[in-house]
């Protein structure tokens, strides 16, 4: 079979997103907008070529080693755009995809690629018919054929009732696409080369032109300023929480959830309203994770339960742990299996072991935890002295008295008891008491004695 080329247009200036970023590079439910049609094109092409403005380094990093990448100096129009291309192209079939339009699906376009293939035709275009077709270009036919294609600049009052538009992917068979873009002038009302002339020019000369009409015309939405942009989210997300429904993941209230494309999560866990679930995160199965939880870039295994409000960054959790309500994990902590992180409780760059516990107000950072730990209510660990940060480390089944302030680098050796309300600045051999606070003094009958010195002033 002959080969596809893929060439990904992204060389236009985006101005109406009014950004200093180019316009392929603002996220789209946590991927770049670029990342979806280059999604398509590693599904169907050979190569791929990716054509970007002046200045766009960014762009190319972010498109990856396996693209080509080729600059269009001046913005001169989508022709223009494709003819930059030309030297990177291969013979066979060049698919062109616009890099703003990321609701287009990979079996859409699939249904294009074969489609083109099957009618060996000069080029056959991806179109939809819409409600709301102002501003696309328009499809004209005559006698059921497409004859060419009209920007809405350019369109007669009648072209511009027309409802089957343009949606700027296309097949083109090699051999006839760089001729006919010879020939296209900038005779429009922009003053461009557009790329939708090479329809009409091969037309003309008696080409096979083919359209694939979209099954769902919302595919064919574009992102041209942040209102469509937000407007392409919403279905995109929506999208994502289809896919993990249909896996068997049970998303109670779909309109308040935001979870990224970047996502996995395993069958039977439950969302609660109101959750984030943001960048490279998975899930594992049979978790539920509580109302207005926010987890990103974490890894959190089977049967974890979330009670609500937790924030958790860049950090792991194990099977069965439990978290919450209201705690923080900041990035690089790692929350052994059956572990328990109870409310207002902070967690920074800390590992704690198989069944420890944290379960109230405490802030644990730099520390290793062990096994079967326990650390009452109100323990700090000191990890900072104003100039750097030092570690703590407490053995297995050690017991940490409540309020005690852990000065670090300190160790609290295996088995080992803190008192209460200790400040523990040495560290504590495995198995011993360490008490670290002034003794408590009791003074009989004080309380009379001060009142009858007052009353004798
Ligand atoms: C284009 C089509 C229109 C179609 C619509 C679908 C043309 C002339 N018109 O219009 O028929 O209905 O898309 O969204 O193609 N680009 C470059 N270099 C340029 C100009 C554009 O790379 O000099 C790229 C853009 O980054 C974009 C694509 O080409 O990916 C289309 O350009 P855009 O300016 O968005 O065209 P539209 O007005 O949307
Ligand atoms: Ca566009």
């Amino acid at each position: 079979m002959s080969q596809v080329t893929a060439v990904i247009l992204a060389a236009g200036e985006g101005k109406r997103m009014r950004s200093r970023q180019p316009k392929v590079l603002h996220p789209l439910c946590g991927r770049p907008l670029i990342a979806y049609p280059l999604r398509t094109a590693r599904a169907l092409a050979d190569r791929i070529v990716l054509v970007v403005g002046p200045n766009a380094d960014d762009v190319v990093t972010v498109a990856g080693s396996d693209v080509r990448s080729v600059v269009q100096r001046e913005r001169l129009g989508s022709g223009h755009a494709v003819q930059q291309a030309r030297l990177e192209c291969g013979d066979g079939t060049i698919l062109v995809l616009p890099g703003d339009m990321p609701l287009l699906s990979t079996e859409t376009i699939e249904r294009l690629v074969d489609h083109h293939r099957k009618s060996r035709a000069a080029a056959t275009v991806l179109t939809a018919v819409v409600a709301e077709p102002h501003g696309y270009g328009r499809i004209a036919r005559k006698g059921g054929r497409v004859k060419r294609i009209v920007e809405e600049r350019d369109a007669t009052a009648a072209e511009k009732k027309i409802a089957e538009i343009n949606t700027s992917v296309y097949c083109f068979a090699a051999s006839r696409l760089w001729p006919a873009l010879d020939r296209v002038r900038p005779d429009n009302d922009q003053g461009e080369y557009y790329l939708t002339d090479v329809i009409g020019i091969l037309a003309r000369a008696g080409g096979r032109v083919e359209a694939v009409v979209t099954r769902d015309p919302g595919e064919a939405a574009g992102v041209n300023d942040r209102k469509q942009l937000a407007a392409v989210a919403t279905v995109q997300r929506r999208r994502t929480l289809d896919r993990l429904m249909e896996s068997g993941v049970t998303i109670l209230d779909p309109a308040s959830t935001y979870i990224e494309d970047t996502v996995t999560i395993g069958p039977d866990t439950t969302i609660y309203p109101q959750v984030v679930i943001e960048g490279p995160s998975t899930i594992g199965g049979e978790c539920v994770i509580g109302v207005g939880c926010h987890v990103s870039s974490s890894r959190i295994a089977e049967r974890v339960t979330l009670l609500p409000y937790c924030v958790v960054r860049e950090s792991a959790i194990e099977e069965a742990a439990t978290l919450g309500p209201f705690c923080h994990l900041r990035p690089l902590s790692h929350v052994g299996p059956r572990a328990k992180v109870g409310n207002f409780v902070e967690l920074k760059k800390s590992t704690l072991g198989r069944g420890s516990k944290v379960p109230h107000l405490s802030y644990v950072g730099d520390a290793t935890v062990g096994e079967g730990v326990n650390v009452g209510a109100g323990t700090i660990t000191c990890n900072y002295d104003g100039v750097a940060k030092h570690e703590t480390k407490i053995g297995d089944r050690a017991f940490i008295g409540t309020n005690t302030s852990l000065v670090a680098p300190v160790t609290v050796g295996e088995g080992a008891y803190i008192g209460a309300g200790s400040t523990i600045t040495k560290d504590v051999p495995p198995g011993a008491l360490a008490v670290g606070r002034a003794p408590q003094v009791v003074k009989d009958g004080w309380a009379a004695r001060k009142a009858k010195k007052r009353e004798e002033h």
